[in-house]
């Protein structure tokens, strides 16, 4: 990854169905920097996500990710490419409900091919490290929202990713929960070296992050308010 931007976002645009959602938008981002990206609700925020992450293939302009040009891995390596690179948070935590917090927590290691044993303790660590030990072994459908989000920053965190990728992580939480919520992602930069971008709709938790940009009509522009 060396001295690459953790991300380094050129000229991108992308259409879907004949529709423009975003256009011409750079964005770039230094390794450790946090981001947060506002806008009105259908302004695009997820979709630039799931170009960021290479989900959605751009229709100009060029994403790379640590150097990594997400445009042009093959379909095959693309999933582990991610898997490896970019960890996910959504809004309510997206557990699977059967399995427990752990269980969820050391999915993305089992699923990269890392034995139970070391995936089952490095969950079990970072669950210990975000505050949420307690709940390890109870299935994730009993979880509050607040421990869902932090076993989810849990599995976004396993596969020690470079980019954290948040989507409206704390959209289903009370005040101090969302607080709680961000203290600990914002936290990831310093802790652990991770760039993180966060999409919401909440100037306070944009407030949390470096660096605030809005989107609206597909552009994607520096925000002076917060
Ligand atoms: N696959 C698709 N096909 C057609 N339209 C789509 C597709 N994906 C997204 N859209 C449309 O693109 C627009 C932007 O969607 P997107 O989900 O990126 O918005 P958003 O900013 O994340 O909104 P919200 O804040 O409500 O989550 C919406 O109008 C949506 O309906
Ligand atoms: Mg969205």
């Amino acid at each position: 990854m060396g001295s690459s931007p953790a991300l380094d976002v050129r000229g991108l645009s992308c259409a879907v169905g004949g529709r423009v959602l975003l256009r011409d938008v750079d964005l770039t981002a230094r390794s450790g920097e946090s981001l947060a990206v506002m806008g009105p609700s259908g302004s695009g925020k997820s979709t630039l996500l799931a170009c960021l992450a290479g989900l959605l293939p751009a229709t100009a302009g060029t994403v790379q990710v640590c150097g990594t040009d997400v445009g042009a891995l093959r379909a095959g390596k693309a999933a582990a490419w991610r898997l490896r690179t970019i960890g996910f948070v959504y809004q309510f935590g997206e557990l699977l409900p059967e399995l427990s917090a752990v269980e969820n927590a050391a999915l993305p290691l089992l699923i990269g091919g890392t034995g139970r044993r070391t995936a089952y303790a490095t969950a079990e660590r970072l669950l210990a490290e975000l505050g949420v030990a307690e709940v390890a072994d109870s299935p994730a459908g009993v979880l509050s929202g607040g421990e869902r989000q932090r076993v989810a920053v849990a599995r976004a965190l396993s596969t020690r990713p470079p980019l954290i990728l948040a989507d409206e992580p704390t959209g289903a939480l009370d005040e101090q929960a969302t607080d709680d919520v961000c203290a600990l992602l914002y936290e990831l930069p310093r802790r652990y070296g991770t760039t993180l971008l966060t999409v919401t709709h909440n100037p306070s938790v944009a407030h949390w992050a470096d660096r605030r940009l809005v989107l609206r009509g597909g552009r994607l522009s520096e925000s002076a308010d917060v």
